[in-house]
């Protein structure tokens, strides 16, 4: 059997783990508000419409933070449609999906639901068809106290202290010729800038100053993907024009599995150390910035939109239909082996890597699956989140392996592929490995100066049927094992067998 060494040493860091980078996305996409999270007569649902059984999973997910409410939906949304008494509400096209958006569900609403969930609100402000002042207004509707005409209408529709939101993101792959309104880098770039400084302006920030609830985090929208043609001059122009006033640059990825490439698998086997590549070059673009502006700001990376999306629904099918069948993949084992190796990769990047969002939440190429007035299951790709969610904090640890590589459209990726955590104040070590080979590998572990460890929890997900998904009847047929516990030799060696095509988590304590 191949032997693949993993060493990592306490003293060795990569930076640390800021939560946000767990966070999700709710867009107005199909079925992700209404009969997702939102289902007013549902057994479940709760005197606001929200389905408890859906928070529930959300919790189990520990997810700190979720986008809202877009998404390409955002470049056609008035927010203003989404307040006041849900009677006079406005029926409108969404344009981004071809759907009927009833507005039911607004900021409000939006912020009520964070609320009873235990989860921090990023809201987006509109650049497609928005105005720089209706992204000011909205600052103002939701993080200004009160004594204003807009300020006023949040506390008539119930809410009388401000939200406060700290994170935005100033527009929507405003790149892709497909968002509404979109723009070009010098166009956008402009905007963003104009937009940032209102913003801030709105929160009561002046001159680099916090306002009296601090400082915004600002959002500005870098490239949809890597395979733009704008890409990464995208993202260069866009950060010259707004380095001053920014915090992080957005990027956007899927991958899929695509059975008429050349090498299906191991073109998507490849996703991760891709991802790995795309990250790499928008820091040394931030980096580049940075250096012409004589600054000394850190701008990092908000990833808010990642995940595997493959199947490609047509969006104009059904035509004009409220809450459509939209994006809903059914994910496969193989499907988890590949996302949580893009988790991975986040984690190894935690020092760009602030925020990120995983795209997106419920029903819409989601971790969980909702029935209209029904059941819930957890898709394959739920428990690999849900464990690296839960447990990997602290700090990520720099982790040497001698993982041999395949060839794929990327160019090489390593058959392991791990990542290593340490939250010191826990005395805790995680250790996630994927074996991308289609034999068993053994995996030693040389996991140095963290203490005398000895194994806490071992999981393990593989399957025969590199195709197998979990549904509404067979809610179960894909989940992680419980393996036995690994000795730890002299408090810092484990020796590891991983299964052909598995993921595995460790965790020890010390
Ligand atoms: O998450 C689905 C869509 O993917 C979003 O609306 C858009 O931002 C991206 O292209």
């Amino acid at each position: 059997m191949k032997k693949t060494k993993i060493f990592a040493d306490a003293n060795l860091n990569v930076g640390a783990i800021d939560r946000h980078i767990f966070g999700s996305f709710i867009e107005h996409l199909g079925r992700a508000v209404y009969e997702g999270i939102y289902e007013p007569g549902h057994p479940a649902a709760d005197e606001n419409g929200f389905r408890k059984d859906v928070i529930g999973l959300i919790k189990e997910l520990n997810v700190p933070i979720v986008r809202y409410p877009g998404g390409n939906f955002l470049s056609g949304y008035d927010w203003r449609d989404g307040i006041g008494p849900k009677e006079k509400r406005p029926v409108r096209l969404d344009l981004a999906w071809f759907s009927t958006e009833t507005n039911e569900f607004g900021t409000d609403e939006f912020m009520k639901w964070c609320r009873i969930a235990g989860i921090e609100p990023m809201m987006a402000v509109n650049m497609g068809t928005g105005t720089i002042l209706d992204a000011a207004r909205l600052v103002e509707y939701c993080n200004h106290p009160g004594g204003t005409t807009i300020s006023e209408m949040r506390r008539a529709n119930g809410a009388d202290q401000p939200y406060n939101v700290e994170y935005w993101c100033i527009g929507n792959e405003m790149d892709g010729p497909w968002q509404i309104g979109h723009l070009t880098a010098e166009e956008y770039g402009r905007k963003a800038l104009e937009a940032a400084k209102v913003m801030r302006w709105a929160n009561g920030e002046m001159d680099g100053a916090a306002g009296p609830n601090g400082k915004l985090k600002l959002i500005v929208s870098g490239s949809s993907n890597h395979e733009m043609p704008t890409f990464p001059e995208w993202d260069r122009t866009v950060l010259e024009h707004t380095y001053k006033q920014i915090d992080l640059l957005s990027m956007h990825r899927y991958y899929m599995y695509s059975a008429s490439r050349k090498r299906p698998l191991e073109d998507f086997l490849g996703s991760a150390d891709d991802m790995s590549e795309y990250i790499g070059t928008l820091q040394a673009t931030i980096e580049y910035v940075r250096a012409k502006e004589r600054s000394q700001k850190r701008v990092g990376i908000s990833f808010d939109e990642w995940n595997i999306w493959t199947v490609n629904a047509p969006r104009h099918e059904p035509l004009w239909k409220r809450a459509p069948h939209l994006l809903e993949d059914v994910y496969t084992f193989q499907d988890a082996l590949v996302f949580a190796g893009l988790m991975n990769t986040l984690l190894n990047h935690c020092d760009a890597v602030k925020t990120a969002c995983l795209a997106q939440l419920v029903n819409v190429i989601a971790p969980i699956m909702t029935e209209k007035g029904g059941r819930t299951f957890r898709q394959t790709s739920f428990y690999p989140f849900r464990a690296i969610a839960n447990n990997a904090s602290g700090k990520t640890v720099r982790a040497i392996s001698d993982s041999d590589t395949f060839e794929n459209m990327f160019g090489q990726a390593r058959y392991i592929n791990e990542a290593v955590t340490h939250d010191k104040a826990k005395r805790e070590v995680c250790v996630s490995l994927c074996n991308y080979a289609q034999e068993a590998r053994a995996a030693e572990l040389e996991l140095r100066s963290f203490g005398d460890l000895r194994a806490a929890e071992y999981i393990e997900m593989t399957s025969s049927d590199l195709f197998a998904v979990n549904s509404f009847d067979r809610p179960d047929a894909v989940v992680p094992q419980e393996k036995e516990l690994p000795s730890v030799k002299d408090g810092s060696r484990v020796s590891l067998t991983l299964p052909a095509m598995s993921w595995s988590f460790l965790k020890f304590r010390y």
